[in-house]
């Protein structure tokens, strides 16, 4: 899990609230997605839509990185969670990490290997259901991407965004320390 620090939230919050958020979201999307990527991307909430830009912004140099940094944290549509979840739930990945895994381990307990749609869909109950989407974001995020036919080294980013830094994969480095810093 990469380190997540409150003052790259803050300052994610506060581009959030910017009157010209929509308009800079709206310019991304029409020169790096396809319809379908840009109705994900749109569907998002604005905070979303701020951490993605900040994040696409630091990466601006790469198109593949711009369009993973713009798509990676669709999954998290699936939770459907309302912000203050969200934010308690970051405040449990910096506060209590140890605890956090040992819940998603034992909620992923049982559920077969495969499709993370397929398993969230088995889960009894909106809080199981919105944990396991949260803390399996990602791999949501890329079947999502992969539905829509998106090329495989953006769905490998996505997928991948929310583990550990591998020091032999420069590329996913640079985009999963870039995703930390906000
Ligand atoms: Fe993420
Ligand atoms: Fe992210």
């Amino acid at each position: 899990m990469a380190t997540r620090s409150w003052s790259g939230k803050a300052h994610v919050l506060f581009n959030s609230i910017r009157p010209s958020l929509a308009e800079d979201g709206n310019r991304l999307a029409a020169r790096y997605l396809n319809e379908p990527e840009t109705r994900l991307f749109t569907q998002m909430g604005r905070y979303d839509r701020s951490h993605s830009l900040l994040v696409a912004e630091r990466c601006a140099d790469s198109p593949r990185l711009v369009r993973a940094a713009l798509l990676h944290d669709c999954g998290k549509l699936a939770s459907e969670l309302p912000l203050w979840f969200r934010n308690l739930y970051t405040a449990l990945e910096i506060l209590a990490p140890a605890w956090l895994s040992r819940r998603q381990e034992s909620l992923a307990e049982g559920l077969p290997e495969g499709s993370a749609i397929a398993s969230l869909q088995l889960l009894p109950g909106r809080w199981p259901r919105a944990l396991f989407a949260q803390s399996h974001h990602g791999k949501i995020g890329a079947e999502l991407l992969e539905a829509l036919g998106c090329e495989l080294e953006v769905t490998y980013l996505v997928r991948y965004h929310q583990g550990a830094v591998d020091p032999v994969d420069a590329e996913l480095r640079r985009f999963i320390e870039a995703d930390s810093a906000f």
